[in-house]
């Protein structure tokens, strides 16, 4: 059966933020109310074109005005129901009061630290002109470089205020985020100084990319994807140490890679140094079973579109990774890659269901192939965390979630892999590696002020 219920959700709920378009829904209505130009012509009479100007710049002036009171004060509220939310210990205890966040909006993710969002908007809004535009209301990307910048505020204000409990760990999806999709870093791409800076700063930082080539030969593919900032490492004053605070998480949390001074390049890391207990424990057949029954799911899927011709797509098989990806300049249709992987999703959570497995597993649409992977981010940023700090007694140990920054591009609740790093650390939701740059400028600048 299709119902109504199902045919939005398939068509929508997939690609939306929840939580993103219910606060543009709350800027919409001082828009509506406050933002009209035609009100103040009614009445009016203009000498000749001067006067109109000068009247119409003050009267511009004052709208924006009203407007950017009115947006502000919406993100007041929106900052109280988030401390509220924190306060009440983020997701609804057994028996403890619901937060009114929660009950608004109940996909909301977990929010690690408070979010001072009038400040973020002022900050957009000089770069945006949000309150200065009459015809088009504050849109889903404006409030998402908002939520970033109250993000990257909040990091830095805690950083600066107290010498424990900081941002220690920064870690970056690959492609979108730190290079074009495909692509690789080069040593002139603006994100490397940035990267070289951070890393001077004392902080980790990791790739963590679905992207998967296991073991010490995996350490030359990752060499060749981020080469720009590998050669800029070895070229720069960084310690020792420094250099070493650069690992890459691939295949979301299946192979772990940590740069070596030695080898002045990446060395893989056995998974038994630092696979979480729940990892150790999932079962290789189910494992096995998974893969197999995806594999099957795949092939028939690729028949259904026509797909299945050599000259258009091929399916790669890996250990823990299964994807569907285009050959020969071939482009797989937006909504092929939309409908294999949430199909794959939904076939997934039913071979857990049937496995009655605690396996974490992925699907999503590259933008260019369809993936499945076993683990997920959520879990390669956790690895991280444990394993930094598996020497316990290091001063920096333990980092926590909120001490924790992930940066990418796939956040949409389905179909989408840097999602899932909700559950392991604050994020910050880019849409192109130039947006990386930004936010890390930010960054570095909030943290120097
Ligand atoms: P990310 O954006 O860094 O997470 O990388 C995602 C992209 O990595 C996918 O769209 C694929 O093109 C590529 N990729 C290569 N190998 C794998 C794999 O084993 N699993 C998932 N994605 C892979
Ligand atoms: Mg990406």
């Amino acid at each position: 059966m299709t119902s109504r219920y199902r045919v939005e959700y398939s068509l929508k709920s997939h690609r939306r933020d929840e939580f993103i378009e219910w606060i543009k829904a709350l800027l919409a209505v001082p828009f509506v109310l406050h933002s009209d130009v035609e009100n103040f012509f009614h009445g009016s009479s203009f000498g000749d074109v001067q006067d109109y100007e000068e009247f119409m710049k003050s009267k511009e002036f004052e709208i924006s005005k009203e407007c950017q009171k009115r947006y502000y004060e919406v993100f007041e509220d929106v900052e109280s129901l988030i401390t509220n939310t924190i306060e009440l210990g983020n997701r609804s205890q057994a028996n403890g009061p619901v937060p009114r966040l929660r009950k608004l909006v109940p996909s909301v993710g977990t929010f690690f630290t408070p979010l001072p969002l009038p400040r973020a908007f002022l900050a957009e809004d000089r770069r945006r002109g949000i309150s200065r535009r009459r015809f088009v209301s504050p849109s889903f990307n404006d409030i998402r470089n908002v939520l970033n910048t109250a993000q990257i505020m909040a990091l830095a204000d805690i950083y600066k205020d107290d010498t424990i409990k900081h941002l220690k760990l920064i870690t970056f999806d690959g492609d979108v985020t730190l290079y074009d999709d495909g692509k690789s870093l080069m040593k002139d791409d603006p994100v490397v100084a940035r990267l070289i800076e951070l890393l001077h700063a004392g902080f980790f930082i990791g790739v963590v990319t679905a992207a998967g080539y296991p073991g010490q030969q995996g350490s030359s593919q990752y060499y060749s994807r981020l080469k720009g900032l590998v050669d800029a490492m070895n070229e720069s004053t960084l310690s020792i140490q420094q250099r070493q605070n650069l690992l890459v998480m691939g295949g979301e949390s299946n192979y772990l890679f940590r740069y070596s001074h030695e080898l002045q390049t990446f060395r893989f890391i056995d998974g038994e140094d630092w696979f979480l207990p729940l990892m150790l424990n999932w079962n290789k057949d189910h494992i096995e079973y998974m893969m197999e029954n995806i594999h099957r799911h795949m092939i028939n899927i690729r028949k259904k579109f026509s797909l299945d011709d050599e000259s258009k797509t091929s399916i790669v098989r890996k250990e823990r990774s299964i994807g569907i990806i285009p050959v020969n300049g071939f482009k797989i249709l937006r909504e092929h890659l939309e409908e294999i992987s949430l199909s794959c999703s939904g076939k997934l959570t039913e071979l857990l269901l049937e496995l009655a497995s605690d396996i974490k597993v992925c699907a999503f649409n590259g933008g260019s192939d369809v993936w499945v992977d076993i683990g997920d981010k959520a879990l390669g940023v956790e690895s991280l965390q444990s394993y930094l700090c598996r020497d316990e007694w290091l001063d920096v140990c333990p980092i926590l979630k909120s001490e924790t920054l992930h940066v990418g591009d796939q956040f949409a609740s389905l179909g989408a892999n840097d999602f899932k790093a909700r559950l392991s650390a604050c994020t910050a939701w880019i849409a192109s590696p130039q947006e990386t740059v930004d936010i890390l400028d930010d960054l570095l600048a909030y943290l120097k002020s």
